[in-house]
C-alpha cells in the first residue's frame, strides 16, 4: 500500500489525532521497507506487503451479525485475509425461525473450504453470558434474562475478549452488510499499514469513507459525509477547538464502524453500548489521557502517546441502507449523548448539545419506543481472562482459544 504520511496532527495531552491520509496505491509492491527510501517517504510512504501481512497475522477480524442476508456476510468473509483469524458475533434471531444456525452452517462450510481460521458466537449463548459473569464483569448482562444485552457495542465488547483469549494483538471491526469483499480487503489492509506506521504500543486506524454511493434521480450519487457523521464530527471538532483554542477539522472518522487498534490499546478503552461505541472512543481517550483531568492520568500510557490514525479508503462503501431514518437519528442521539455526558465536556458545548438533544426528542424521530439509554462499561483489563476461559473451553467455538491469555500484548 502507498499512504499519504499524516501532516497535520492535533494533541490532547498523550492523544495524537493525525488528519485524514489518502491511499495512493492499494498495492505498492513487494517492497522490502526502506528499500525506497527517499525525500518522497516524508510525504507518501510504500508499505511493503510483507509488514502488512505480518500484523494481519496476528490480527482479529471482527464481523458483527444482526439478520443480515447470508449472501452479504460471505462476501465480506470473502474479503478478510486468509491469515486474520475471523471472529463472528451474531445477535440473529433463533426463533421463530433460527436464522443463527443456518449462519452457522453456511459459515463453518465456507470455513471448511477455506481452511480459514473461523470463531463464530451467538450473543445470546448461556455459556459466554456465565463466562463474563466469572471473569468478573456482569455490567454487560441485561438484568431481566442474565443473557448479554442486545447491541453491536455489546457483540463488539465479547469479540475483544475473544480475541484477548486467542492471543490476538491487534483487533479490526468490518460491518457484516457490506455489498463489496473488495472494500473488506482494503479496510483490512489500512488497518494494518496504519498499525504499522505508529510508533507506540496503542494505536487505532479509523477508515474514513471515500464515497457513499447513493441513487439519485437514477444515477449514481458518490456522496462524501452522511448526515449523522457531519454532526458528529462537527461537535467532536468543536470539543478539540474549545481546549486548544484553534478552530479545526481533523476528526473526519467520529462514526466509523470500520475501525481497527491494538489490543493494548483495546483492553485500556472504556466502552458504550449501541452506536455510541464509535464516538466514545474519542471521548474516553480525551477523558482519560488528554490530560484534561488529572485525577485520570495513566503514567504509562502518558508517556507512551496514543496515536489515532484516520484514512481514507478508496472503495465506494456500500452497506444496506433500507434501515430508515429513525435509525439514523437514533444514531445521531447516542453520539450527541456520550459527547453531553462527559465530564469534559465544556459548557459551551454541553449547551448547545443541549437544545439539539432537545429538539430530536421534540420532533420524537428517536425510535418509537423512547431514546435508549447509554450505558457504560468498564475496561476489560480487570477481566479474570482464565475464568472466562474455563467456563467456555467445552464449547466448540473455543478451538482457537487455546492459548495463554496471561501474556502481555
Ligand atoms: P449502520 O451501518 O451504522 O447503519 O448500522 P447497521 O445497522 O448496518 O449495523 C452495523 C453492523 O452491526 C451490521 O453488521 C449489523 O449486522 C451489526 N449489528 C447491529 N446490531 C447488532 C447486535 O445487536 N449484535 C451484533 N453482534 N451485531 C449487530
Ligand atoms: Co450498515
Amino acid at each position: 500500500m502507498r499512504i499519504e504520511v499524516p501532516h497535520d496532527t492535533e494533541r490532547l495531552g498523550a492523544v495524537l489525532v493525525h488528519g485524514v491520509q489518502k491511499v495512493f496505491e492499494l498495492d505498492s509492491s513487494l517492497l522490502e521497507s526502506g528499500t525506497e527510501e527517499s525525500k518522497i517517504d516524508q510525504i507518501i510512504r510504500p508499505i511493503a506487503i510483507q509488514a502488512c501481512h505480518a500484523i494481519e497475522r496476528e490480527m482479529a477480524i471482527v464481523v458483527p451479525v444482526h439478520g443480515e442476508r447470508i449472501k452479504l456476510v460471505e462476501g465480506v468473509l470473502c474479503g478478510i485475509p486468509n491469515h486474520c483469524l475471523t471472529i463472528i458475533c451474531s445477535n440473529s434471531a433463533r426463533e421463530p425461525v433460527d436464522r443463527y444456525a443456518i449462519e452457522l452452517a453456511a459459515f463453518l462450510r465456507y470455513s471448511h473450504f477455506t481452511q480459514k481460521r473461523l470463531i463464530i458466537v451467538h450473543q445470546k449463548d448461556p455459556t459466554l453470558a456465565e463466562a463474563f459473569r466469572n471473569a468478573g464483569f456482569p455490567q454487560i448482562l441485561d438484568e431481566r434474562d442474565g443473557l448479554i444485552r442486545s447491541g453491536k457495542a455489546e457483540g463488539m465488547v465479547l469479540a475483544t475478549v475473544l480475541a484477548k483469549l486467542a492471543g490476538s494483538k491487534a483487533i479490526g471491526f468490518v460491518d457484516s452488510d457490506n455489498y463489496f469483499p473488495g472494500a473488506v480487503l482494503e479496510y483490512v489492509r489500512e488497518y494494518s499499514a496504519g498499525l504499522s506506521m505508529s510508533n507506540s504500543p496503542y494505536a487505532m486506524v479509523r477508515i474514513s469513507w471515500h464515497s457513499k454511493p447513493k441513487v439519485i434521480e437514477q444515477g449514481l450519487f458518490f456522496a462524501r459525509y452522511g448526515r449523522t457523521s457531519r454532526t458528529t464530527n462537527r461537535y467532536l471538532n468543536q470539543l478539540i477547538a474549545e481546549y486548544s483554542g484553534f478552530e479545526t477539522e481533523i476528526i473526519t472518522t467520529g462514526n466509523a464502524g470500520e475501525h481497527a487498534m491494538t489490543m493494548a490499546l483495546a483492553m485500556q478503552l472504556d466502552y458504550s453500548s449501541g452506536y455510541s461505541i464509535e464516538p466514545y472512543h474519542f471521548i474516553n481517550l480525551f477523558e482519560k489521557f488528554g490530560g484534561l483531568d488529572e485525577r485520570a492520568l495513566d503514567r504509562e500510557m502518558i508517556r507512551q502517546n496514543i496515536e489515532i490514525f484516520q484514512i481514507e479508503s478508496r472503495n465506494p462503501h456500500m452497506h444496506d441502507v433500507a434501515k430508515g431514518d429513525e435509525h439514523i437519528d437514533a444514531m445521531a442521539y447516542a453520539a450527541m449523548r456520550v459527547i453531553h455526558d462527559s465530564p469534559i465536556c465544556p459548557p459551551k458545548l454541553r449547551d448547545e448539545l443541549a437544545e439539539e438533544i432537545d429538539r430530536l426528542l421534540g420532533r420524537n424521530l428517536v425510535h418509537g419506543e423512547g431514546p435508549t439509554a447509554v450505558r457504560y462499561y468498564p475496561t476489560l483489563s480487570g477481566i479474570d481472562l482464565e475464568a472466562f476461559r474455563a467456563t467456555i473451553r467445552q464449547q466448540p467455538y473455543a478451538t482457537h482459544l487455546l492459548g495463554d491469555a496471561s501474556q502481555p500484548s
